[in-house]
């Protein structure tokens, strides 16, 4: 086992009726900004619940967040809490909302000149940043419980990451039900990335870290027994609780503690959505494969232990074979065809943005823009 820092400072509020807590948890020194995305939260009461919680707040609301949030609408965000003197944040929404807060609340405490430097440097400028609270509506991307955000630049077509401690929320509320209105897609979206997660961290090769594994492995046998039933079951409020809880522990940094942690799914994945706007898990199952193959020498001992493990097939292949399956049964397509992608030109975007910044991927730092363009050739 690899040496670890781990260090989780998220509350989790988890449950029915658990958005009326906001009320002891959100601080009443100072305004408070309300952060959602495009409208939802107005269509399936959550909205009503906040505004009931918040009531002896004073409360800003900025609404509009998209999916894949703008770098451009959050610096408007930023604005609009430094005029208001707010001093909490809460995000209401799903990852792109949690995103945008935890951007919002560290640009709005940058003291350099230009904010694009935070993701530039991948958070590595970060030294303050409003505290910020969650109320979760799409279990899938594990930010109601990290320190991660991904923002999208509109002008140059990028899309990066930062990671920071002060990024956590301060706490999330994870109510299944206010996920009951989540359309069929977005449910999708959610089992797939969660288990994306878990792979990235678990997929690698083996280093004597057996609870980790199996932590992983009970991650990712809970999503394939409980991803079809919330699927065709939206309003089964236990198979639903069971998702939300496993999404949230993909990716709360416990199962990659010690562990080597390939990200280059979600790398390439990244890059898939600025050029092409896939959804994030659509890139994430055109990739994956194709990385599994690449890299089959390197991870044949895992791919077999996944497999023997969690889906009781003998060989590596087998367990290839039974994971693109199990993403097919979830109406996931695993190919850039399926979206009438040119492979070989989404190869060669891919590959000349990673040579520019010199991005080499993999647990083992040996995946160069050549190999990242292989991988997109062979997903055609
Ligand atoms: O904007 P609204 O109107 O709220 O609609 C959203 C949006 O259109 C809708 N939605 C959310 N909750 C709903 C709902 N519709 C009905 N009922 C509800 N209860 O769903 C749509 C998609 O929402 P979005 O937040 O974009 O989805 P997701 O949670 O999958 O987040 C994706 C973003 O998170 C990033 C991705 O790259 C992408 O930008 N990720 C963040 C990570 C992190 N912070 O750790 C890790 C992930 O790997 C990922 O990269
Ligand atoms: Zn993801």
């Amino acid at each position: 086992m690899q040496n670890f820092e781990f260090k989780n400072p998220t509350e989790i509020l988890f449950g029915r009726g658990m958005i009326a807590k906001l009320d002891s948890r959100v601080p009443t020194a100072a305004p408070v900004l309300l952060l959602y995305g495009g409208g939802s939260i107005k269509r399936n009461g959550v909205y009503d619940q906040i505004k009931a919680a918040l009531k002896n707040r004073q409360v800003v609301e900025f609404g509009g967040i998209e999916a894949n949030p703008l770098y451009e609408t959050c610096i408007e965000a930023v604005k609009a809490v430094r005029s208001n003197q707010v001093g909490f944040i809460l995000a209401v929404g799903g990852g792109s909302v949690l995103d945008a807060a935890k951007f919002i609340a560290v640009a709005a405490r940058y003291e350099g000149a230009d904010p694009w430097e935070i993701l530039r440097t991948h958070g590595q400028s970060i030294q303050a940043a409003l505290p910020l609270g969650a109320v979760l509506t799409l279990p899938a991307t594990g930010s109601e419980s990290n320190g991660y955000a991904v923002i999208s630049r509109k002008a140059t077509t990028e899309k990066l990451a930062f990671a920071s401690i002060l990024a956590f929320p301060v706490f999330s509320v994870l109510d299944p039900e206010t996920t009951y209105s989540l359309p069929r897609k977005q449910v999708r979206n959610g089992i797939v990335d969660a288990f994306m997660h878990v792979m990235e961290q678990y997929m690698t090769y083996p280093c004597a870290a057996p609870l980790q594994d199996r932590f992983a492995e009970a991650i990712l046998e809970t999503l394939i027994e409980t991803g079809p039933v919330t699927l065709a079951e939206p309003e089964n409020y236990e198979a639903r609780a069971a998702f939300m809880w496993s999404a949230t522990m993909a990716l709360n940094t416990l199962i990659g503690c010690g562990v080597p942690q390939d990200w280059s799914t979600h790398m390439i994945g990244h890059e898939l959505t600025a050029f092409y706007g896939l959804d994030h898990a659509e890139t994430l199952a055109i990739v994956l494969p194709g990385i599994w193959k690449h890299q089959f020498d390197r991870k044949k001992a895992k791919l077999e232990q996944y497999g023997r493990r969690v889906w009781k097939v003998k060989t590596p292949e087998e367990a290839m074979a039974r994971t693109e399956d199990f993403l097919h049964a979830l109406g996931m397509p695993t190919r850039l065809g399926d979206y009438k992608i040119d492979a070989r030109e989404a190869a060669e975007k891919v590959r000349t943005r990673f040579a520019e910044r010199k991005t080499r991927l993999g647990e083992h730092g040996d995946i160069d823009p050549d190999g990242v363009a292989e991988v997109l050739r062979s997903r055609a």
